[in-house]
């Protein structure tokens, strides 16, 4: 069941060479239950910072991060999370990597329907290493989708894809996502990726980061919206 995430007055600091350093600061966003958000931003302003502070593998220095109207709990349970990179477990083959996603989970998709979705059938008995590093970033994927947590929460996710699969997982991403059966949080620093799959765009910038702009994709038209995204970052586009 798809849960709300409210993150209020967000910041987080870390110790840097001359002292604390703020990454964000009062992040305020309310995703309701079943949304797609992407969450657009320049490189090291602060994007994966705020992802993992949602999944609770990091805490907050202010504000709140809360799914389901509950604070966030450490490594959250009702979350599933694709890193940057695949973080696949290489003492395992890929089937029992991806059967990690469904343990105590009553799923109706298995581990190897769920490899064949992401385009790896075949693949069940290959250790991680003798995938290329998009196949183990699909199989990490189809880890968390057949986990159908409340909240995915995906960094990137698409990355390491030749440009063919990364709109083939964008399609399967958006189709396993229709029945609004899980709120997606998917941080991504391509435009187009962000309007094509997700409900609404927030945009992070600033030295420490907050939500600088927040865009609902529907009533917009699209070749519009994006030059004002991309104007954001200082990019113009051509007409
Ligand atoms: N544990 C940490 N200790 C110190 N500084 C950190 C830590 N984690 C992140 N930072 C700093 O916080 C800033 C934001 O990092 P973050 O990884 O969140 O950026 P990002 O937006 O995800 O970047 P990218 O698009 O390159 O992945 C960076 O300057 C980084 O050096
Ligand atoms: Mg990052």
């Amino acid at each position: 069941m798809a849960e709300a995430i409210s993150i209020r007055g967000v910041g987080r600091d870390f110790a840097g060479r001359a002292g604390r350093v703020a990454v964000l600061r009062g992040v305020d966003l309310e995703a309701p239950d079943g949304e797609f958000l992407a969450v657009l931003g320049a490189s090291g302003c602060g994007k994966s910072t705020l992802l993992r502070l949602v999944a609770g593998l990091d805490e907050p220095s202010t504000g709140e991060v809360r799914i389901g109207g509950e604070r966030v709990t450490d490594c959250d349970p009702r979350c599933a999370v694709v890193f940057q990179e695949p973080r696949l477990l290489p003492w395992k083959t890929v089937e029992q990597n991806v059967a990690l996603g469904a343990r105590g989970v009553p799923g109706t998709t298995s581990p190897v329907e769920m490899l064949a979705r992401v385009g790896l059938a075949g693949t069940e008995r290959a250790w991680p290493h003798q995938l290329s590093g998009g196949m183990a970033q699909r199989a990490a994927l189809a880890r968390a989708l057949l986990r159908a947590p409340s909240v995915l929460l995906l960094d990137e996710p698409f990355a390491a894809l030749d440009a063919f699969t990364r709109l083939q997982m964008g399609d399967l991403l958006r189709e396993t996502c229709r029945d609004r059966s899980r709120t997606v949080l998917l941080v991504t620093h391509d435009v187009d990726e962000a309007l094509r799959l997700a409900d609404r765009v927030v945009l992070l910038a600033g030295r420490p980061a907050s939500v600088a702009a927040d865009y609902r994709i529907d009533g917009h038209e699209p070749a519009r919206l994006r030059a004002e995204i991309l104007a954001r970052f200082g990019l113009r586009v051509a007409a």
